[in-house]
């Protein structure tokens, strides 16, 4: 049987690596010991917004603080937030199996050629996570929203094709991973908005000014994009360029018309929103951070994302608490700048 670890046990890696396992895969867990302790007591328990339910018991769980206990892995998921990859990948390099194949299912762009690039002659893919993960605690993990697990097509992936079955996964796989990616970064470039609202998605997502703002983020994306030939795949109902007009309705117009962006678990925050009532380093260089750096690319600017990466930085050092209005008129200003 093939062996499956989850590099970095957080939201995503318990979900998936727990699914995993409840389908019957052999699945490592390697991360913190508050972790570990949370699955060695509680074991598993994993929700999906449709109704299904799968759990894990607690002594049928590998756990460990130990990157070496990925060194039998034949594949490797890798979950650790993307201010991670750098260290993960130097870990993996030590100890990685010569055949293990890796998978970085992580937000952003860069983090596969992160790990590439510290592991050459390894096979790693890109992989992207569509849906949110909650963390209720007591080893309980809801996926809140839909999507499948979607990853960059090859063929040393085959072997593991039948775990992810098992799992209840539609795994989807595509030859060129990059407009995928991208339509994800502009779908996360609502985390900083979300985590400078300081409100739940469901009700930031339902105030227009909130929209605006990120209508603005994307449209500023949309036209580097644009330049740069990249065209961004189509993972909701409307393609990735129709939604800043849609962002941009009224409340009611909104709600009436885009009323499946609105399903989200009520409690749901970004995980960018997590990160900074933690009291953690944020994800935004690498998503926002994205943005920038591809107008850079261009001999452009992105001064509206280049903004709110200022924004969230500041709010990593204290309070965030922007009302739409405001955080609206000061993008608008920033972008004027630009
Ligand atoms: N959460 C979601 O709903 C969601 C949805 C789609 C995509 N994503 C993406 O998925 C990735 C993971 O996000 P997440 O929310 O699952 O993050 P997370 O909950 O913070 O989980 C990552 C875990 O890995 C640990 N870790 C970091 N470096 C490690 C290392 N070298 N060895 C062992 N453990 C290590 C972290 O510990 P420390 O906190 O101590 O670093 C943390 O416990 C991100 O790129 C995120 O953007 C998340």
């Amino acid at each position: 049987m093939a062996r499956i670890s989850i590099y970095g046990a957080g939201a995503i890696g318990c979900y998936l690596g727990g699914r995993l396992a409840a389908g019957g895969a052999e699945v490592g867990f390697i991360g913190r010991p508050g972790v570990g302790d949370e699955l060695r007591q509680h074991g598993l328990r994993l929700t999906h917004y449709d109704g299904r339910d799968w759990r894990v018991p607690p002594e049928t769980i590998a756990f460990s603080t130990e990157p070496a206990a990925a060194a039998a892995a034949d594949l490797i998921l890798v979950t650790v937030k993307s201010g991670s990859t750098a260290q993960a990948a130097a870990e993996l390099a030590a100890l990685a199996a010569p055949n293990a194949i890796v998978i970085s299912f992580q937000n952003g762009i860069g983090n596969a050629d992160v790990l590439r690039a510290a592991l050459p002659g390894r096979s790693v893919l890109a992989g992207m996570v569509p849906f949110n993960v909650i963390r209720r605690g007591a080893g309980a993990f809801h996926q809140a929203s839909e999507g499948e697990p979607e990853v960059e097509d090859a063929a040393a992936l085959a072997p593991f094709l039948s775990d992810f079955t098992r799992a209840g996964f539609v795994l989807r796989q595509h030859p060129d991973m990059l407009p995928v990616q991208w339509a994800k970064l502009l779908l996360n470039l609502n985390n900083a908005v979300n985590a400078l609202s300081g409100l739940p998605l469901q009700q930031e997502l339902a105030q227009r000014a909130y929209r605006r703002c990120l209508a603005l983020a994307q449209t500023e994306a949309l036209a580097l994009l644009k330049q740069a030939e990249i065209r961004p795949a189509r993972l909701t109902p409307l393609p990735a360029s129709w939604i800043p007009a849609l962002l941009r309705l009224p409340d009611a117009l909104f709600a009436r018309l885009a009323r499946k962006m609105l399903a989200i678990d009520p409690s749901a925050r970004s995980s960018m929103a997590d990160d900074l009532a933690a009291g953690r380093r944020t994800e935004v260089d690498w998503i926002n951070g994205e943005v920038v750096r591809l107008a850079e690319r261009l001999g452009q600017r992105a001064p509206v994302n280049a903004l709110l990466i200022s924004l969230i930085k500041a709010a990593e050092a204290g309070e965030a608490n922007w009302s739409g209005e405001a955080l609206f008129a000061e993008l608008q200003t920033g972008a004027g700048r630009g």
